[in-house]
């Protein structure tokens, strides 16, 4: 083991944090929201096999090569062939696009848990959170107006992460886990229970669990699922691989794994029943159904939620808390884990301090993402580049750390299985061999040219070209010009 490389207190610190990890903004927010577009019904199946044939089996790979390696991604796949530390800045870089507009939705949260508290959204909560709230524009280009309510709670989300990373692996990362995962588990238990007693949740429960086997033929379902599964397990961008580098030599990793599986999807289900019987709450209220009672996209749970809590009088003012402090929860500590990949590489290139590295990279991204996310522009940006980064970077980064090991490293595939095997309970035997060798590789390979092809005839939603190549196709390309520079620069 690295000498000075930090290590968690015990493995149930890392199968919290790496909980933490994973259980985010994916799961409350983005997972209810995803499934809502591509037909409730529709989604959940395409999401379990995305589950089980590429995010399952990659999250033992991830777990694997930071093991073995001990170092953050650059580190660790270089070890494993020498031009592959390109593979490995690519997913550093994958983490600082994401940090940016992730502290922006976590700032919506913020911000909401104290609207809830004077249902300040009035009665059009649409208009309240495009136009009031967010003050967005028709404008198709980008605006240089920032908007005073977006930079204050947002600097603060970013001083308030810089804080618990500067603590460090144990008493920053593992202790603020283990502060707001029990408090996150509480908050959205009762949050679930309260949401299924609402009159017209079975509507909504059933909208989410009747698969809907015609749009299941439509290829956009399947992109979607594949697209959000790495997002939601934080793996193949290098967050895993990061957090398993510092465990201790003599860990159970497919015990962990499945823990942290099985609590990530878990989440998310709790979230989507959470959501869709909040839903069937506003089409039973509306006469309405499901599908149609709110307009979908990012905004979801920004509009959906304060329709519930206004129909609920006093009472949704604590539904509201319960659920934007949840968000809020859940986030943090999955912006963490984020930020923690490009502190621990540089940390491992550089050999910065952790005071250096976090203020760094902190300050920096930090000092961006103010500048994009409090702007009038923020949902427009938030929405193209999470789409951007989700189906093509990191569904590129978790092809190539696939297909590297598999394909190009045949002997690597066997080292990393024995590797786990020697150290865990559950084994894993020929058929995690076989996914990862020809199932995954397969479907993300499709997925990744049906994804491309579709941004390059039809590019994505209807933002204007300019926003779309800037931000869209100019965090892609971001991600290129790190790796190469990254991997150019000489180690310390
Ligand atoms: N896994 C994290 C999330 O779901 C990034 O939000």
């Amino acid at each position: 083991m690295s000498e000075n490389r930090e290590n968690w207190s015990a493995r149930s610190g890392f199968i919290i944090a790496a909980i933490g990890s994973a259980v985010g903004l994916g799961n409350i927010w983005r997972f209810p929201y995803v499934a809502y577009e591509n037909g409730g019904g529709a989604f959940l199946i395409p999401y379990l096999l995305a589950l089980l044939t590429a995010g399952l089996p990659l999250l033992f790979l991830d777990y694997a090569t930071g093991h073995r390696s001990h170092g953050a991604p650059p580190k660790a796949y270089k070890q494993l062939m020498k031009p592959a530390e390109a593979l490995g800045w690519w997913q550093v870089c994958v983490c600082l696009v994401i940090a940016t507009y992730y502290a922006g939705v976590l700032t919506w949260a913020l911000s909401f848990i104290y609207f809830s508290v004077g249902q300040t959204w009035g009665s059009n909560p649409e208009q309240f959170f495009f136009k009031t709230y967010l003050q967005t524009t028709d404008a198709a280009t980008f605006q240089w107006q920032f908007v005073g309510e977006l930079f204050y709670p947002l600097a603060l989300i970013w001083v308030a992460v810089m804080l618990i990373l500067y603590g460090g692996v144990k008493k920053g990362v593992e202790l603020a886990n283990k502060i707001f995962m029990p408090l996150l588990v509480i908050l959205f238990t009762i949050l679930v229970i309260q949401a299924v007693r609402l009159p017209g949740a079975a509507q909504g429960l059933n909208a989410f669990f009747t698969p809907n086997w015609e749009a299941m033929m439509d290829y956009k379902v399947w992109l979607a699922a594949y697209g959000h599964i790495f997002f939601s397990l934080s793996v193949g961008f290098g967050i895993m691989v990061t957090y398993a580098s510092y465990l201790k030599p003599k860990t159970n990793l497919t015990g962990a794994g499945l823990i942290v599986g099985l609590a990530n999807s878990s989440f998310e289900l709790l979230a989507g029943i959470g959501v869709f019987s909040a839903l069937g709450f506003m089409a039973h209220s509306a006469g309405a159904d499901v599908k149609d009672v709110v307009s979908g996209g990012i905004g979801l749970a920004f509009i959906a939620f304060p329709k519930i809590i206004s129909s609920l009088g006093s009472a949704g003012s604590v539904f509201g808390i319960l659920f934007f402090g949840s968000l809020l929860f859940a986030g943090i500590t999955s912006m963490v884990s984020i930020l923690e990949v490009p502190i621990s590489a540089l940390q491992d290139k550089l050999k910065w301090g952790r005071k250096k590295a976090v203020t760094l990279v902190g300050g920096g991204i930090g000092f961006i993402s103010i500048l994009l996310f409090s702007s009038v522009n923020a949902i427009k940006l938030v929405d193209i580049i999470d789409h951007f980064i989700n189906n093509l970077g990191i569904v590129t980064g978790a092809l190539v750390s696939i297909v590297m090991v598999s394909w190009f490293g045949r002997s690597l595939m066997r080292e990393f299985r024995d590797h786990i095997n020697a150290i865990s309970t559950i084994q894993l035997g020929r058929t995690w061999e076989f996914t990862l060798t020809v199932v995954t590789p397969v479907v993300l390979l499709s997925t990744l040219v049906l994804a491309l092809n579709a941004l390059i005839s039809k590019g994505y939603g209807d933002y204007s070209q300019s926003l779309q190549v800037f931000f869209g196709w100019g965090c892609i390309v971001f991600c290129a010009l790190g790796a190469l520079v990254m991997t150019k620069i000489k180690d310390r």
